[in-house]
């Protein structure tokens, strides 16, 4: 009977048997499957294990150094890499979904690239590839994928011709889950809703700028703190908001206003494939839009998305 404790022992052996005194790097999302992978790699190798955590400048609010607090709390050896500037410049102008994409997966590339070659001797690449991401190898999510659609322009980078070590590709999301609490990861990083590899770029409709994501992480995190406050965040599969390109007129004492709409999406779901929009209490709608209106500068109309998957997807881009 699978176990989580007979998995740990068995792949720690494994991974101490295979890696010996090689060094790995892989790099970190805050996501469930990249920390657990961590973590693991870290209890059968120790130092040898190079972390790193990318600020790309679309995370959400204060979560880069929250985030990388906790994995250090966690004994990782985790590098932070404040990249917000070279994310921004590739954004710039950027409207088109799609493109925001690419220009986000190969700034992630031209970065952790860099990182990489500064690990002196380096001969492997690890990844939080879990079995779903395995069978769906077409699929366009995650951030190995998000590599794989690029690699073929201009040749692999460097660190893309190490050798690859994915301890979690033969289970499923729950069992990376029970690992994890097996290896003491807290509950904060392993309840975490899904967030895409684009982060908050694909919920800025239109084009990015650090004023908008500023405005949006603000919005975000007055969204994602009252969930938790109310207890509907561990109920909602996905949740978070987004701008849109916008505006609507208000009124503020006797003057009138023209400024930005923010729309917020949480959504029931199993897999991420099909999605209900979630049924929050109405009095909890009304907080929260008070709450935003009154407190984000720059926002003074809140919506909420009552579509479901299909058609809609989860996010807006
Ligand atoms: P959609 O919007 O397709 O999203 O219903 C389904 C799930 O996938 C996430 N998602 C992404 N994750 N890179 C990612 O790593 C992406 O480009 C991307 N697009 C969507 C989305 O947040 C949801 O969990």
């Amino acid at each position: 009977d699978w176990t989580s404790e007979s998995f740990v022992d068995a792949t720690v052996a494994q991974l101490k048997h295979k890696l010996g005194d090689d060094k790995v790097v892989l790099g970190l999302s805050g996501g469930v499957d990249s920390s657990v992978a961590a973590v693991l790699i870290h209890k059968a190798i120790g130092k040898n294990l190079y972390c790193i955590f990318v600020d790309n400048g679309v995370l959400r609010k204060d979560e880069f150094s929250g985030v990388l607090e906790s994995y250090k709390t966690l004994g990782l050896n985790v590098k932070g890499v404040d990249a917000k500037d070279q994310f921004y410049t590739a954004l710039a102008g950027l409207t088109d979904p799609e493109a925001k994409r690419k220009a986000i997966g190969k700034t992630f590339i031209d970065v952790f690239d860099h990182e990489a070659h500064l690990i002196e001797g380096v001969s492997w690449l690890g990844q939080g590839t879990i079995y779903p991401d395995v069978i769906e190898s077409v699929s366009v999510k995650g951030p190995s994928a998000t590599i794989k659609s690029h690699h073929n322009v201009g040749g692999l980078p460097d660190f893309m011709k190490l050798k690859v070590v994915e301890p979690l590709n033969t289970l499923f999301k729950d069992e990376v889950r029970a690992v994890g609490r097996t290896l003491g990861i807290p509950e904060a990083i392993l309840g975490r809703h899904p967030f895409p590899g684009p982060g908050l770029a694909i919920r800025i409709l239109g084009d990015i700028t650090p004023e908008k994501v500023d405005i949006l992480q603000q919005v975000d995190a007055l969204f994602i703190d009252g969930l938790k406050r109310e207890g509907l965040y561990d109920k909602v599969w996905q949740a978070g908001a987004i701008l849109l390109p916008v505006q609507s007129v208000g009124v503020m004492g006797d003057e009138r206003t023209y400024e930005r709409v923010v729309a917020l999406r949480a959504v029931t779901s199993v897999d991420g494939m099909t999605a209900d929009w979630a049924h929050l209490p109405y009095e909890f709608l009304a907080n929260i839009s008070n709450e935003i209106i009154n407190r984000v500068k720059g926002v003074n109309r809140v919506v909420y998305d009552i579509s479901s998957k299909p058609p809609a997807t989860i996010e807006w881009e």
